[in-house]
This record gives C-alpha cells, structure tokens and sequence, in this order.
C-alpha cells in the first residue's frame, strides 16, 4: 500500500493513519512545521496573496523577494545571491551561466541527477572523473584540456545516500593550477555543515572566489526553492545568461515568506545545529557498536550499507513493523554498490527515539531473530 504522510513534517509523524517515528527526508533543522514558519505564510497569503503571476524582473519583484534575499545574504554571509524554482536547477543555471567562461565540465561519477542535467545543458563538453578520486580528476583534467582550456569542476558537496563529502580542499588546488572553477551541490550540507551552517566550504573553511556552491531552501533550512550565493558581479553575469532564470516562474511568494522566517531560525538559533550534532553523535556512535564502519563528518544522513547476512530491504521493514520509518534505496544518485539503509537524523528528535531505533536495530539483528 503506498504510503500518505498525514501530518506536519517532525520527528514523529502520521503515515496512513498511524503514528511513527520518522528517520527519513531532510528537515534536518525541524523548521519546516515551526508555527513562525507557518504564521509568516499565513500572514503572506493575506497581505499579498500566493504568487505575482510573472517571472521576476519588471513587474514580478515584490518586498517579500527582497526580505527573503536579505536574509540569504545575512545566512550565507553573501554579498549577492540568486533564488529561484528549485535546487535542482541551480547546476543548470550554474553550468549555462558560466559557459564561455570555462571550456569542460569534470563531473563526479557519483554526481547528483541535477549535475548532470545542468552539465549537459551547457553545451559543453562533460567529462566524468571517478567517484571522490582528486587523482583521477587531475589526470582526466592534464588528458583532456588543450592549451588555454579552463575546467569547471562539479560534484555534490555533501552525497546525499552515501553521505560522503567531496574533497573540496584538492578540487580547488586543481581549479587554482588550471585557473578553473569548483561548484557544488550543497543541497544536503546547506544549513548543517560548518560553524555557522553554510554547507560544504564554510565546513572546510573555503573562502576563494573559485568555488561556487549551489544550496536549497528545502531540507534543513526549512522552506523550499533553490539558492546561489556569490559576488555580485557573478551574480549579476548568471542572472544576465542563465535561461532557467530568466524564463521561470520563482517560487509563490507564501513560500518566499515562510523561507525567510525558517533561515532567520536557523541563523539566530545556532543551537538547533549543535543539537543536531548532538544526534549525529549518538546515532553514529550506536550504529558503530553495531558493526558499521562510521566517519566523524557531522552529517544528517548515514548510510548503513550493505553487509554480509544483512537484507536491508528487510531490515527497512522490520523497522517499519515497529514503528520506525528508514529509508532504503537502491537507485537514487551516490548509492553505493548494493543499496543503502539511509538513516535522516533531526535537530527535533529526542534521545530516547535514537535509543528505540538503534535497539530496534540490534533486536532486529540479534542472531535467531526474524528478519
Ligand atoms: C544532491 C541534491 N541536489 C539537489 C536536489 C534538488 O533540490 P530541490 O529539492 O530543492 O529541488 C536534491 C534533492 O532534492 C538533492 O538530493
């Protein structure tokens, strides 16, 4: 039976009538069912309505455009920054914008769907180099480019099954050596990772105008649409040769309104991150003493992959039978050879609903048992 989420997003939530905990998603912060959240669409709705009916520019800006950009340059410590329909297609405006000003895309072989929509957009040519590999980059980038060529380099910033970061450090050696650009997909690091929650750079401490980040408004930072955070003369040159920017709709106006409510949130109330942190800690550390092998990356996801006399299909439904909803998947981009149990863990769960999913776990796991 396929399942209707009933209720808000949160730690618990209502599928088809029953009430779990909820270790799927991205509401990684919790902002997406906060009542500031929900009063500025509300209040939004009433002052301006749902959408202005036009693209931007011209008659389509509206003050809740430029509060809700106000507050992505206050977040993202950004002099300039675009907003547009969706995080999806911030590589495509990304990789259109900036072609003429790089000649060939060096993608991840583990890259995010969107990459490679927003890659083979541009027009140029797209190279993929293996998965996390700086030598294997380097060796495609001296094979491929002829004299005077500049690469662009995509990946994701942080993977969103295999939870893996990308080596950002040596990425932007290479840029440097070949006077190139690094571009990320920072949609599942936006808001969690680095001291003040800036994603993948801010996590390594990139500042360097040769790294770009493309981020989301939808998973931790709790509204919805995609965002680019640049200098202004980068933004300005994207918004002047990007299409998608150009020519679509941006997101409803109710949407912009509860976007710049949940990033004040995540900006003013930097413990939601630390408690995240918090839960990271925990989970990884019970999911350790299971068996698996864990990095430290403070990321909101972790990937249980696939062990020995371990079904994890069977694993997700066992847990699901006990009331913990997982996710198990197979097919989206960066699932490492044979599948992953990807685990979302929130700001807003408590202890004890760690403590009961990792004893599910083990319970489930226990030798004799049913799985
Ligand atoms: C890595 C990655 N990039 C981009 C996106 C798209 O972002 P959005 O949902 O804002 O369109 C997703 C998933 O939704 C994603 O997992």
């Amino acid at each position: 039976m396929s399942l209707r989420m009933e209720s808000p997003v949160g730690p618990r939530v209502i599928f088809n009538g029953r009430e779990m905990d909820y270790f799927s998603g991205t509401s990684y912060l919790g902002l997406q069912s906060r009542p500031e959240v929900l009063a500025a669409a509300g209040e939004c709705l009433q002052t301006y309505g749902l959408a202005t009916g036009t693209s931007r520019g011209g008659y389509g800006e509206s003050p809740v455009y430029d509060r809700l950009e106000a507050e992505i340059r206050a977040f993202f410590d950004a002099e300039a920054c675009l907003y547009f329909a969706s995080g999806y297609l911030g590589n495509t405006i990304l990789s259109q914008g900036l072609s003429g000003r790089y000649e060939v895309i060096f993608v991840d072989a583990w890259s995010h769907f969107s990459i490679w929509d927003g890659a083979r957009a541009s027009g140029m040519p797209v190279v993929t180099f293996e998965h996390r590999s700086v030598d294997d980059l380097a060796k495609k980038i001296r094979d491929t480019l002829t004299p005077g060529q500049r690469p662009l380099i995509m990946s994701d910033g942080l993977f969103p099954i295999s939870a893996e970061l990308a080596p950002a450090p040596a990425y932007l050696e290479l840029a440097e050596r070949y006077d190139g650009l690094v571009v990320l997909d920072d949609a599942h690091a936006s808001g969690v990772l680095g001291p003040g929650g800036r994603g993948t750079l801010d996590y390594y401490g990139i500042d360097s105008p040769r790294c770009l980040a493309s981020h989301t408004l939808s998973k931790a930072l709790g509204g919805y649409g995609g965002v680019i955070t640049a200098s202004a003369e980068m933004i300005d040159l994207l918004n002047r040769r990007s299409r998608v920017y150009i020519a679509a709709s941006p997101p409803p106006l109710v949407t912009a309104a509860a976007a710049a409510a949940a990033l004040r949130l995540a900006r003013t109330e930097p413990e939601l991150r630390l408690r995240l942190r918090e839960n990271i800690a925990r989970l990884r550390a019970g999911f350790r003493s299971l068996g698996w092998e864990l990095d430290d990356i403070p990321a909101p996801i972790t990937c249980l992959r696939a062990r020995p006399g371990i079904e994890l299909g069977r694993l997700k439904d066992a847990l699901f039978e006990r009331g913990i909803a997982t996710a198990h998947v197979t097919t989206y981009s960066s699932t490492p050879p044979g599948g992953a149990l990807r685990v979302a863990v929130f700001a807003t769960h408590s202890a004890d609903q760690i403590d009961r999913l990792l004893a599910a776990v083990q319970d489930i796991l226990a030798p004799g048992a049913k799985r």
